[in-house]
């Protein structure tokens, strides 16, 4: 019985190793170096398939994928119908923010009641925070480099990942309201749990148990 996890590329990989090293799993080629899509394990039943961070939920909703890891960003956006999501993780943790040009006064511009361009890789997330503030937005999707839209002229302001603030800085664009907080979460299939039980069940309590504490 094969049970495959899908992890993204980048800190989520990162910070998922020592996880993996806790339930006894390790990948044994270096994955940064391969342009591989799948990779074997240590442990023979187990393997990791690399995909978009936007598409973890995608593949373990739709059963591509047993179980995996993904930020509640991209859980939030997909929506989570039909996952089964048991631990927050607590890792790769950052923030979703307003962030705007240097120099923009977005509270006079919300103050105003002025109809504002949003850009995001988050239309869900934006919408829903608008909303319950009662501002107007229109929303432009995009897939990453959200930093070039309000320096372009193209938006009034972006709703976008926020960590160390280091790629705000040096786009010269403030933050000016935080959103919410985002750390990563175990999710799984749920037709996975109830075929694959045992081999999953002892998956996710060793996850639970190498949680990183505050
Ligand atoms: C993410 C996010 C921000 C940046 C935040 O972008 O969209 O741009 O990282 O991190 P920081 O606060 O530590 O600078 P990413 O590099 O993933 O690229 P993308 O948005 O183009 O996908
Ligand atoms: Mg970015």
């Amino acid at each position: 019985m094969t049970i495959t996890i899908a992890l993204s590329k980048g800190r989520i990989y990162d910070e998922t190793v020592p996880l993996l090293a806790a339930a006894g799993i390790s990948v044994t080629e270096d994955i940064e170096k391969s342009r591989k899509l799948i990779f074997e394990t240590n442990q023979s039943h187990v393997r990791v398939v690399l995909v978009r961070a936007s598409d973890v939920p995608v593949y373990v909703q739709y059963g591509g994928a047993d179980l995996g890891v993904a930020g509640l960003d991209s859980l939030i956006e997909h929506g989570a119908q039909g996952l089964y999501q048991p631990l927050d993780l607590k890792i790769a943790r950052c923030r979703v923010s307003v962030a705007v040009r240097n120099g923009f006064d977005y509270a006079l511009a919300v103050k105003q009641g002025a109809r504002l361009r949003i850009a995001t890789k988050y239309p869900e997330i934006a919408r829903n925070f608008f909303a319950t503030k009662g501002v107007h937005v229109d929303m432009v999707k995009l897939y990453g480099s959200m930093e070039l839209a309000p320096l372009t002229g193209m938006a009034d302001a972006i709703v976008d990942l926020v960590s160390t603030g280091n790629t705000l800085r040096a786009n010269d664009l403030v933050e000016v309201e935080p959103i919410m907080e985002i750390s990563s979460r175990l999710v799984v299939n749920q037709a996975s749990l109830k075929l694959k039980q045992a081999p999953l069940r002892k998956i996710i309590d060793a996850f639970a148990s190498a949680i990183p504490q505050d």
